[in-house]
């Protein structure tokens, strides 16, 4: 039917204006914070095959079993738009060979994911992930590399009131020999959980210590705990990780119960929590996955990484709305007749070529306004310099914040404005 107006799908936005030079100036920021660190960036598809986030996040997981975006193509496969970063990346890991690659191999991505979750404040169905993945080493040193990358990135947005949470699930032995005890506890008290953690007491028995029902809490506070469950290995890894973190000047509070949505992770889990946000309170998370790569058909590879998301963070930040990317032109190109004829209009858009060819920063005025009408919209955008094209070769500069004005020959505008500017053009 055509002219009804459509809306964009609930929990998913538009992203207007200041929000999307928001976004453009995080990106900025993660590149800057993450390339001194070594990392290099990656992009993978927005989506893979289905099997991949089967076998990669977990079958029993909620991001598996309720909230991926599946659909079938044309030729009849299953494809699910990416709920998450990691497997994709490591799925490009092994496609690529980059196990031949010098260990490590650190990348970082930056984009859009989709998970069908219920659309509330700082929860979307399309949501912006910054995501680093490290692979090829061991050393704990790598895990609170992590750690501290994601902070630095909270706190160059001015996210400051955060909280770590660390834990460690130690390696897939020990969180089984857990696993069962924690089975043995549940099915002891049963008749007072959830109906839900209960028909999971098989699947995914830890799932039970994220149930928001007060029965199943007042259980969980005294089941058992994983970290009692660790060997000495894994012990000295969460050890020396809380050492680095300290030396760091990163403070983090361990949390045997922190559960991560995901099941590929061993030892070291962490989440990044704002407490001002409610909720939806965690602004990022990871840890280690040392199994993930050969369990997607790999060779052995440990590796950790984290993602965080950009819109908890802007919330965070307090500044969905705030410092940006300075848009301002340096130069507004105005006609100083109207209706511009053929040629004004030919000479002002080569002009407007020359100024961005030399790095500088310029606007056409395109929807007729008159020369007064135009010199007020220059103003109102912040250029600092209007440039009136007549009917000869000569165009007139003038500068908007004193008023002075100046004949100018075409071919020397742009050494003129450059001058005029100081050298201290917006960067194109
Ligand atoms: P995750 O904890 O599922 O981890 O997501 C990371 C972050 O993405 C969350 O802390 C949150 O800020 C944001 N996020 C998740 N879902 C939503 C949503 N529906 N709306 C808005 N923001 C959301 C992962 O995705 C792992 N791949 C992290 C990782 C990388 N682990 C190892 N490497």
């Amino acid at each position: 039917m055509s002219g009804q107006t459509l809306q964009a799908p609930r929990g998913t936005a538009d992203l207007l204006g200041d929000r999307a030079k928001a976004l453009a100036e995080v990106r900025e920021l993660c590149a800057q914070i993450l390339g001194q660190a070594g990392y290099e960036p990656i992009e993978t598809p927005a989506f893979e095959a289905t099997e991949l986030f089967a076998r990669g996040v977990g079958e029993a997981t909620d991001i598996v079993q309720k909230e991926m975006y599946t659909f079938t193509d044309g030729s009849g496969r299953s494809l699910t738009l990416r709920p998450e970063g990691t497997a994709a990346v490591c799925r490009a890991y092994i496609e690529h060979g980059m196990h031949r690659r010098p260990a490590p191999v650190r990348l970082w991505y930056f984009g859009p994911f989709f998970r069908y979750e219920r659309a509330q404040a700082g929860r979307y169905r399309q949501f912006w992930q910054v995501g680093v993945e490290a692979f090829g080493s061991p050393d704990p040193a790598l895990d609170a590399e992590l750690i501290v990358l994601l902070v630095r990135i909270a706190r160059a947005l001015g996210v400051e009131r955060t909280e770590l949470r660390l834990s460690s699930l130690g390696k897939p032995e020990s969180r089984d020999r857990y696993r069962q005890a924690l089975q043995a506890f549940l099915r002891s008290r049963e008749d007072e959980l959830a109906a839900e953690v209960r028909a999971r007491i098989d699947q995914n028995p830890l799932r039970a210590f994220d149930s928001k029902d007060p029965g199943t809490q007042a259980v969980m506070a005294e089941a058992p705990l994983l970290l009692d469950f660790l060997d000495e290995e894994d012990l000295a890894h969460l050890e020396a990780v809380r050492e680095l973190l300290g030396e760091a000047g990163i403070d983090h509070r361990l949390d045997p119960r922190l559960v991560r949505g995901l099941d590929y992770y061993t030892q070291t889990v962490f989440e990044l929590v704002c407490p001002d946000l409610g909720a939806q309170s965690g602004v990022g998370g990871g840890g280690r996955y040392d199994r993930l790569v050969a369990q997607l058909g790999g060779p052995p590879t440990p590796a950790g990484g984290f993602a965080a998301g950009i819109e908890r963070l802007l919330l965070a930040a307090g500044r969905f709305d705030g410092r940006f990317l300075d848009p301002a032109p340096d130069l507004y190109l105005l006609y100083t007749t109207t209706p511009a004829s053929r040629d004004q209009r030919r000479r002002a858009f080569g002009i407007l070529a020359s100024l961005w060819e030399a790095g500088l920063a310029a606007q056409l005025e395109v929807t007729g306004r008159s020369l007064r009408r135009g010199l007020a919209q220059a103003a109102k955008v912040g250029a600092r310099l209007a440039v009136l094209v007549g009917e000869e070769d000569r165009v007139a500069l003038k500068d908007l914040g004193s008023g002075e004005q100046w004949t100018v020959p075409a071919d020397r505008l742009v050494a003129v404005a450059k001058e005029r500017l100081g050298g201290n053009g917006h960067p194109a």
